[in-house]
C-alpha cells in the first residue's frame, strides 16, 4: 500500500519512517522547502535519536521519499495520514487550520487525474492531536471540497477518516512507534468486536504491521480523539500533584522522593510521571491540557481538577526561583551556571521549557546567566541571544558561579565531577530543579544541597 504522511514534524517523519520500517512505501509531504532538502539527504531537521540512521536506511532502500506535491501524493496514495501541527490557537483551542487544509486537498485532489478513486477505498487517517468533533468535520470538509473540485451535486468517493493518535514521546519516539505500549483507531463505523475483521481493520493491520502482543483499541472516532487529550492530561495531573505534594514535604521536612518511591509500589500507583521539580513542558503536555480546559468550557464545563493542575505547573518557575532567593538573598549581580535549557532530556526542544521563563526572571533581578545545554544550545541562542553566557561544556560555565543550577535531567548531569565543579564554583550551592541527584552524595562532597520537596540539611 503507498502512504502519503503530511507533515514531517516529530509525529510525522517518526511516524513516515517507521512505516518504511515495517515495509510500507511512503512517501514524506511538507511545505518547508529547507526541510525537504535536507531530508532528501538523508539528514533528520531536528535532534531525536535514532532517526537519522532509518532514514538513510530506507531513502536506500526505496521505501521512503520526500515531497512537497500534495496533489501527485494524493492521487497516488491509497493511504493519507494528517500529521501537522495544530498548535495553540485563539481561546487556547486548537488551530486546526492546517489539518483542514490537508482534508480539503485530500477532496479537491481525490478527484482529479484518474477514475481509480471511483473503485478503490482511500483511508485518511489523522494522527494531529484535534478536539472531539473534529474527525466528522474532516469529513465534511472532504466532501465539500470534493463536491466543488467535481461540480457534482452527490456522487461522494469511497474514502473513511480514523483518527489514530500518537502516543509518541520526544527522545524515544522511534521506539515508541514501534513498540507501542497500544494503538488506538476511532472509526466512523462502529468495530465488529467480534473475532472477524472488518474490511478497514484488515487495511489497518497491513499499514501497521505490529505483532499480536499490542493491544489495538477500535473504538468510535470521538473516544480516540479524547484517549489522547486524557492521557496527557492525566500524565500532566501527576506530575502536578507530586509538585504540590512536594511543596508540602518541604515545609513539613519530609522528602518527596523517597514518598513518590515509595507510592509507586503500589501497582494501582506506578513510579512514572510522579518526579518533581521545574513542571512539566514540551509541545504537548501544556498544550493538550490548556486545549482540554478550553474545549470544556465550550461545552459548557468548568473542568476545575485540570486548571489546578495547570495553576500548579505555572507556578513552578517561581518556586526554583523562591529556593534561589531565599538562598543567595538577592539575586542581583550573583552569577548563576545553568545546566539543562531543554524541556527534558533527549531532545532540543525549548516549547514551554521551564528554563526559558526561570532564565527571563533570573536576567529581570540582575543575575549573570551562563547556560550549558548539550543539544539546546542553538536554539536557545536564537531567543536569548547575547543576554546570556553561552558556554562550551557543563564544566565551562562554572568558574566563580554563586550557584550550579539543574533545569533538565540530562544523564550526563547525573554523575558529576564534583571536585571540578566543587574548585569552580565560589560558593558550593548546587539547586537541583529536577531532583536528579542524591543529596547525600553531593553534601558527602562540601556542597549546599537544595532540591525540590527534599529535608533541608
Ligand atoms: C508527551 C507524552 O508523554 C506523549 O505520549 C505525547 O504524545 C506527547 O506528549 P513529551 O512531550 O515528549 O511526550 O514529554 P514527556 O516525556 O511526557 O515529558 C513531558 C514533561 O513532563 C517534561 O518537561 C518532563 O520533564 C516533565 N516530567 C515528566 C516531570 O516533570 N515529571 C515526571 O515525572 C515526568
Amino acid at each position: 500500500m503507498k502512504i502519503a504522511v503530511f507533515g514531517c514534524g516529530y509525529t510525522g517523519l517518526t511516524t513516515a519512517v517507521g512505516l518504511a520500517e515495517m515495509g510500507n512505501l511512503v512517501l514524506g509531504i511538507d511545505t518547508d522547502a529547507a526541510k525537504l532538502a535536507a531530508l532528501k539527504r538523508g539528514r533528520c531537521p531536528f535532534f531525536e535519536p535514532g532517526l537519522d540512521k532509518l532514514i538513510k536506511r530506507n531513502l536506500a532502500r526505496k521505501r521512503l521519499s520526500f515531497s512537497s506535491d500534495a496533489e501527485r501524493s494524493i492521487l497516488d496514495s491509497d493511504v493519507i495520514i494528517c500529521a501537522v501541527a495544530t498548535p495553540r490557537g485563539r481561546r487556547n483551542r486548537a488551530d486546526l487550520r492546517a489539518v483542514l487544509k490537508v482534508a480539503g486537498d485530500f477532496g479537491r485532489f481525490m478527484a482529479g487525474g484518474t477514475d481509480a478513486y471511483k473503485k478503490n477505498q482511500k483511508l485518511f487517517i489523522n494522527k494531529s492531536t484535534v478536539p472531539v468533533g473534529t474527525s466528522e468535520k474532516i469529513r465534511q470538509v472532504i466532501e465539500k471540497s470534493f463536491l466543488s473540485a467535481t461540480k457534482r451535486k452527490e456522487f461522494i468517493p469511497n474514502f473513511s477518516v480514523i483518527s489514530n493518535p500518537e502516543f509518541l514521546r520526544e527522545g524515544t519516539a522511534l521506539d515508541d512507534f514501534m513498540n507501542p505500549d497500544r494503538v488506538v483507531f476511532g472509526l466512523e463505523q462502529a468495530s465488529s468486536h467480534s473475532s472477524s475483521k472488518t474490511k478497514i481493520e484488515i487495511m489497518l493491520s497491513k499499514i501497521f504491521r505490529y505483532d499480536d502482543s499490542v493491544p489495538i483499541i477500535y473504538t468510535s472516532l470521538r473516544n480516540a480523539e479524547i484517549i489522547k487529550y486524557a492521557s496527557n492530561a492525566f500524565l500532566a495531573t501527576r506530575i502536578s500533584f507530586a509538585n504540590e505534594l512536594a511543596d508540602y514535604c518541604e515545609k513539613v521536612g519530609a522528602d518527596i522522593t523517597e514518598v513518590a518511591y515509595a507510592m509507586g509500589f503500589d501497582p494501582r500507583i506506578g513510579h512514572n510521571y510522579l518526579q518533581s521539580g521545574a513542571g512539566f513542558g514540551g509541545s504537548c503536555l501544556p498544550k493538550d491540557l490548556h486545549a482540554l480546559i478550553a474545549h470544556g468550557k465550550k461545552a459548557g464545563l468548568n473542568l476545575r481538577l485540570l486548571k489546578a493542575v495547570k495553576h500548579i505547573n505555572d507556578r513552578r518557575p517561581d518556586r526554583i526561583l523562591e529556593v534561589l532567593r531565599n538562598e543567595l538573598l538577592k539575586i542581583r549581580g550573583k552569577k548563576i551556571a545553568v545546566w539543562g535549557l531543554s524541556f527534558k532530556p533527549n531532545t532540543d526542544d525549548l516549547r514551554d521549557a521551564p528554563s526559558i521563563p526561570i532564565i527571563r526572571a533570573l536576567l529581570k533581578n540582575g543575575a549573570k546567566v551562563h547556560v550549558f545545554d548539550p543539544a539546546a544550545m542553538n536554539k536557545f541562542r536564537e531567543l536569548f541571544q547575547t543576554k546570556v553566557n553561552f558556554g562550551t561544556s557543563a564544566t565551562s560555565i562554572l568558574k566563580d558561579a554563586d550557584c550550579l543550577l539543574i533545569l533538565t535531567d540530562w544523564r550526563e548531569f547525573g554523575t558529576p565531577d564534583f571536585a571540578k565543579i566543587k574548585k569552580a564554583l565560589r560558593n558550593p550551592l548546587i539547586v537541583d530543579g529536577r531532583n536528579c541527584l542524591s543529596p547525600a552524595e553531593v553534601q558527602k562532597h562540601g556542597f549546599k544541597y537544595l532540591g525540590i520537596g527534599r529535608r533541608r540539611a
